[in-house]
Order: C-alpha cells, then structure tokens, then sequence
C-alpha cells in the first residue's frame, strides 16, 4: 500500500497533496498507468478532467485501482465538470463530502467496498476502433471521434516528403498516416503530449519507419535535429486555457529542429497571431492556402 496517486495539477491551496505522489494522468509523459498501477493505490488525489466521458472513465479507473477504505479527493471547477463529480462518485458507490472553494467542488471520499456501475464508465471511456475514421481513438484525445477542419485542410495541402522528418503534437497520427504515403520518407518522429494518443497512434501506424515519442514538444530533448521537413497542427490551449505561447513554442522548436534549407508546414487558426514567430523563426515563409477558418504555413529555415 504504497503508491499515493496524484492525477493532474490541483491549484494550490485546495487540497493536500500527499508527500511523494506519484503523478498519473495521461497528460504527463512518463507518469504511472492508471489502467495498470501494478499495486494497489494507497490514496487518490485528481484534478478531475472537464469531459464527462473522460472524466468517468478516470474516476472508475483509480476507484479500480485504489485499496478498499482507501481515502480519495476529486475536484474540478464547478463550471467544468466539479459540480457533477459528487453524484457520479456516489453512482460508483461511494459516501461523498462535498466543499466549494475558489470556483472549485472538492468531493472526498472513500473506496467502498462494492463498487457499482464502474464497468459502464469503463466501456464508455474505453479505447477503440472508429471504423467511420479508420482510427484507433479514445474519448478524452483532441479530436477524438471527428477530423479537425485545421488538420483537414494541412492534409489538402502536403507534399510527399523526402528525407527524415517530424510531426509535432501528432495526436492519433492523422497527419503522419499521409505522410509515410511517401516512399521516400525514409523516418517519422511522432511527439505527442497525450499517453493515449500515442498508445492509439502505435496501432493506427504500424510502418517501421516511425518513432513515436510520449514527451513535452516544450521541453523535449531526445528528438533528432537536422530534420529535412516537420508538419504540425500546434495545440493552443494547456490544461483547457488558450495558450497562445505554446504555439510559438512549436514553432521556434519546428526551425530549431530542421537543418538548413528544411521545410516546415503548418496550419493555425486564423485569430492566432503566429506570423511573427515564423518570420522570427524561418528566412521564408510562405502563406500556402487561408481559409475563412485558417492560415497554412510554408516555412523554409
Ligand atoms: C491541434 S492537435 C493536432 C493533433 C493531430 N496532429 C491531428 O492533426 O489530428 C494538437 C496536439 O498536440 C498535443 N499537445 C498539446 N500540448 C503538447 C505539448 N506540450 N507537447 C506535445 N504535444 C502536445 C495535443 O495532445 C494534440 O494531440
């Protein structure tokens, strides 16, 4: 009885956070399997995710894994799901204790003894294959059960590659599935936040001339450099804030990673105001096709 799980970063102040938990959303490279904890969870602590589907899924999960009595907390801002984490805890059996603070519903509870309805959540959260998609996909991931428009429209756009190349923030591997359509890329590096996404994209691309890596694009250092080209449709929210430097962040890392004369494509929304950061960033940028919705970027380093 030893793992204290933390799932996400609880602003401060809310809750205790046991001494040396061991942290284990998806969103966190390297962080424990919740599916798969390989011993039984001491006590849980969860910033709870906003999407319902998602957020079941992970509560069923640690419940799974937590040792019967054992103390657990969940909270989330009521607007973002806290206010209905009470009775979706009590559905799966449990006494709960609610409190409010800062905007937020804090639930502390206990694993019960029998557990009720947690098979369900763990069906609707589940991993699958949306045949409609062709994809390998679970509910949580950026655009789950749909294709961007964003992503849609890079697709239009692509050449067929040469050479050793990167897809930055690469989710279930859409864009990098065109992308190896090319004979003559001879390797794909797939960095990717999200644990799920890339568990997905390991079954959606199965070609050996793929290396798929679960990291931080911010601070990632095991990516090769001197690439010939990079895509990426860059995120531009963190932890469900829009975050306008982390696309920047994308793009200095794109030019950092190209050797000269590499390209990078790029697709934005319209409202982003990135052309700075790639004029910053590239010696030629190209604008290769706007929409109402938005901008794709040609860059040459
Ligand atoms: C706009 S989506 C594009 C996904 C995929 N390329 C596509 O076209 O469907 C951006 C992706 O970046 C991932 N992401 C967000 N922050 C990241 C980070 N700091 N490092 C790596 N990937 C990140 C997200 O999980 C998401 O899958």
């Amino acid at each position: 009885m030893s793992i204290h799980a933390l799932y996400g970063s609880p602003p401060a102040g809310l809750c205790e956070i046991p001494a040396g938990a061991r942290q284990c959303s998806p969103l966190v490279p390297g962080s424990l399997d919740l599916e798969n904890p390989g011993e039984a969870l001491a006590s849980l602590t969860m910033y709870a995710p906003p999407g319902t589907i998602e957020r079941r899924y992970a509560l069923a999960l640690a419940l799974r894994a937590m040792s019967t009595l054992a103390p657990g907390t969940a909270l989330a801002p009521k607007d973002k799901g806290g206010s209905r984490i009470g009775k979706e805890l009590e559905a799966f059996g449990c006494v709960v204790e609610e409190d409010s603070k800062q905007h937020h519903k804090i639930c502390r509870f206990q694993k019960p003894a029998a557990l009720s309805g947690i098979d369900e959540a763990l069906r609707e959260g589940a991993p699958r294959f949306l045949e409609a998609l062709q994809l390998h996909t679970q509910p949580g991931v950026f655009s789950w059960d749909r294709l961007d428009s964003g992503s849609l429209l890079l697709l239009e756009c692509l050449p067929a590659f040469e050479g050793r190349g990167a897809d930055l923030g690469a989710g279930l591997g859409v864009l990098s599935r065109k992308i190896l359509e090319s004979k003559k890329v001879k390797q794909l590096h797939l960095a990717e936040l999200d644990g799920r996404a890339v568990r997905a994209a390991r079954k959606n691309i199965t070609d050996a001339r793929t290396v798929f890596h679960w990291c931080d694009v911010r601070n990632v250092s095991e990516l090769p450099a001197n690439l010939d080209f990079v895509v990426s449709n860059p995120p531009f929210h963190d932890t469900g804030a829009e975050d306008r430097s982390l696309g920047i962040t994308f793009i200095k890392k794109s030019a950092a990673l190209l050797r000269a004369g590499g390209v990078c494509w790029l697709v934005a929304n319209r409202h982003l105001p990135y052309e700075q950061a790639m004029q910053e960033a590239f010696s030629n940028v190209k604008l290769a096709k706007e929409t109402s919705a938005f901008k794709v970027f040609e860059a040459f380093k």
